[in-house]
């Protein structure tokens, strides 16, 4: 009886040929499956595997170059990027399984950033909620309504850090911070990921692959050389952390790191990334990274710059084309081993194994389900209340905001209205007007009594909308100013030698000051702005970022105190942009311009500026007031075998309740190289209702003291070490304790 249950069975399968490969593959390992495709497997056809391509996008949806599908169905493609839909990516998958000898399905990719049709805040912004649960919620979100739309791989995260706020790209990280940064790494991967089993999990990408956020003087793709103690304290963490969470791919990145592009660079992608990590997804370029190593002065031609990749440790080339034309003749040369080519499809093959596209290539190209999925309610609820997360009160003087809903308020400035900006870069499939909800919309629906006038507009040099600006503010009893940055002004390809807003803003900014109307400034914007003189100028500053879809809510929700705010900067504010590169784990010098006794000119500072910068990571204010008090450890010693438990009681002694990201900060007195003069080691996000005390843990071990040291070994070592908590990155370093390896 069975072993005809078994025949039917069989049979069953038989009817339907893709039925039957999936049959057969899931009778394997992966490891075996990979094995066995690879023996039936050409060269051409495995160089194939190794080719990405973009599909580019026209008005009325995406386009395949002509000479794609010809590739395609020659096997010669084994991804594409840029197309989507489930209808469309269907289409382009059967050319792959039905029209080629072996029907290797192919990978779908797709910049999915900050949400796919529903977008969230900007990864900045969102880093600023610290809040790794939430972190991960908006990955998982984007990853379903990405698989929704047939596609099986974001270009996401990513990790880089960066501390250089002229750097465009900081909008698309997670700020300066080396332990925040990593866990948000890890917490996105899980995301996007889960366990790859459903087909609403994606495959992440970890970038770029590394230290493309320290471009020489803030231009982006520009050169970095750092010594390598560095590049592994605080430029790789966040790439180990996206690794160990089981990231599937990595993309190099455009940059060169001493001498070396990072397509090209053994050092990077071989030794470290394969061999010290195991790392044992594929890595991919990015855009054209390999034909730009003739630029960089590193190759002299396309082939050669495709061997130095391929021998690095690349396995897919992005849109550049030199593998597909010619890897096959540098292995014919013996200038590139068939055993390496193995090794970069072997990888790829993996994870479209993993992702269950032999099982059935067309799992994420279900049409009906897209409808239900993309912007669902519950999406768009989580965008606003992740936004609400992710917005920063940098300023409340005399506390004028909440706003009472009895106050007259008068509503201008460009970003007021704006339903396209507020999504921020790389919002490529968000849908923009219509859909995005901008501040004017919230303020309606919380019903509040104010008129609008737009004043000017966020870049153009035109004055004709001030008069009535101004008579709309002298007619208020508030003014809540909407500015900002375009959003092409932040993002890729977007270095600012100037970050201060556009003038034509800050003109209208003082002349709307002249009415004597108290100042609520919003900010749209995608990396730290010098705000200095508008610090002098208004009363409130509310940092929105680029919000996302339901940003508008969000912000009118913290304008009226519904959502009290909660979000700390992840990336210093400086006072000017003479300050950059600032951030809050610097080392000391030896002149230190606040020790004791320090000399008046002849210590490290600037004559014209204060060493510090005008908001410091971890700043943020609330609508309530925290305090810290009774801070505690549990032993003065430390070492390998125990730990040091820190307690701290915070009490909320303002007149609301309120969220507060408790943080602690550790500073190694002495070292094999120096130390910085704080660092992030903990953090605990909690809510206290008014008047309310909490006591807050945190413990403290060896590994947490960890750091590579002159011999570039990874270690703690022995001494002594200061530690503080509170609610920013100025906190007092007061307590201490001292580590032994005894
Ligand atoms: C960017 C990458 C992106 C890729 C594909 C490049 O220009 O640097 O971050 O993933 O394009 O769109």
């Amino acid at each position: 009886m069975q072993t005809i249950k078994h025949i039917l069975i069989i049979l069953f399968f038989m009817s339907y040929s893709n039925k039957v490969k999936a049959f057969v593959w899931l009778q394997q390992d992966i490891e075996q499956q990979v094995d066995s495709l690879m023996q039936k497997m050409n060269l051409e056809e495995k160089i194939g595997q190794t080719v990405l391509y973009s599909s580019g996008m026209d008005i009325t949806g995406p386009v395949l170059d002509k000479a794609y599908k010809d590739h395609i169905k020659a096997g010669q493609v084994g991804a594409i990027f840029n197309a989507t839909g489930a209808a469309y990516t269907r289409k382009l998958q059967k050319l792959a399984v039905e029209e080629t000898r072996l029907g290797i399905p192919m990978l779908f990719g797709y910049d999915v950033i900050h949400g796919h049709k529903t977008i969230f805040p900007i990864p900045l912004a969102e880093s600023c909620s610290w809040d790794l649960e939430l972190a991960e919620k908006s990955a998982r979100i984007s990853a379903i309504e990405a698989a929704a739309d047939g596609l099986h791989w974001t270009f996401s995260p990513m990790v880089d850090i960066s501390r250089d706020a002229r750097w465009g790209r900081v909008s698309e990280g997670a700020g300066e911070d080396v332990y925040l940064a990593s866990l948000i790494a890890r917490a996105k991967v899980i995301g996007y990921q889960g366990d790859l089993k459903q087909n609403n999990t994606i495959l992440s990408c970890a970038k770029h692959f590394a230290a493309y956020g320290a471009p020489q003087a803030g231009r982006d793709y520009h050169t970095v050389d750092m010594s390598e103690i560095r590049l592994r304290n605080t430029f790789l963490p966040p790439f180990k952390a996206a690794l160990d969470a089981g990231a599937a791919s990595f993309m190099t990145a455009f940059n060169e790191l001493n001498g070396v592009p990072a397509t090209g660079n053994p050092f990077l992608l071989d030794e470290i990334l394969r061999k010290e990590w195991g790392f044992r997804g594929f890595v991919v370029t990015d855009y054209t990274s390999i034909n730009e190593m003739t630029h960089h002065g590193y190759a002299a031609e396309l082939k050669h710059a495709g061997e130095l990749a391929m021998n690095a440790g690349v396995d897919m080339d992005m849109q550049g084309g030199v593998y597909k034309n010619h890897l096959l003749q540098s292995i014919q040369e013996g200038k590139v081993s068939e055993a390496r080519l193995d090794e970069a499809v072997r990888a790829i093959l993996r994870m479209k194994f993993k992702l269950g596209l032999f099982e059935d290539p067309y799992r994420y190209c279900n049409e009906e389900t897209a409808p239900n999925i993309l912007m669902a309610p519950e999406h768009m609820e989580f965008a606003r209340e992740l936004a609400q997360r992710s917005i920063v009160l940098l300023k409340n003087h005399q506390e004028v905001l909440p706003l009472a809903k009895q106050q007259k308020i008068a509503l201008i400035g460009p970003m007021a209205t704006d339903e396209v900006h507020i999504l921020g870069s790389w919002a490529a499939q968000g849908d923009r007007a219509g859909k995005a909800v901008s501040l004017k919309e919230g303020m309606e629906v919380h019903g509040l009594r104010f008129a609008y006038a737009q004043g000017c507009e966020i870049l153009k040099d035109y004055r004709v909308g001030f008069e009535q600006a101004i008579a709309l503010a002298k007619d208020s009893d508030v003014v809540v100013m909407a500015m900002g940055e375009a959003e092409y002004m932040s993002g890729e390809a977007a270095s600012r030698t100037n970050i201060q807003l556009p003038a034509v803003q800050r003109e209208l900014i003082a002349e709307i000051k002249k009415t004597g109307k108290p100042i609520v400034l919003v900010l749209y914007n995608g990396r730290p702005l010098d705000l200095t003189w508008e610090n002098q100028t208004v009363d409130a500053i509310l940092e929105a970022w680029f919000p996302g879809t339901n940003g508008g809510l969000a912000v009118a929700d913290i304008l009226v105190g519904e959502y009290n705010p909660s979000a700390k900067l992840t990336l210093s504010f400086p006072r000017n942009i003479g300050q950059i590169p600032i951030f809050y784990n610097q080392k000391n010098t030896g002149r230190p311009a606040d020790a004791e006794g320090a000399h008046p000119r002849y210590s490290s500072k600037y004559i014209d500026a204060d060493n510090s910068p005008l908001f410091a990571f971890g700043y943020g204010l609330s609508y309530t007031k925290f305090i810290y008090e009774n801070i505690a450890l549990s032993h003065d010693k430390l070492g390998p075998n125990n730990s040091i438990s820190i307690s701290v009681e915070v009490t909320n002694i303002g007149d609301r309740a309120g969220e507060e990201i408790v943080q602690l900060y550790i500073r190694d007195m002495v070292g094999s190289i120096t130390r910085p003069v704080k660092e992030l080691k903990g953090f605990q996000k909690i809510t206290l209702q008014k008047g309310e005390r909490q006591t807050i843990r945190f413990t403290i071990e060896a590994n947490d003291l960890k750091f590579y040291n002159k011999d570039l070994e990874f270690v703690v070592e022995e001494g002594d070490f200061l530690i503080g908590i509170g609610g920013s990155s100025e906190v007092a370093m007061k307590h201490s304790f001292t580590y032994s390896n005894k």
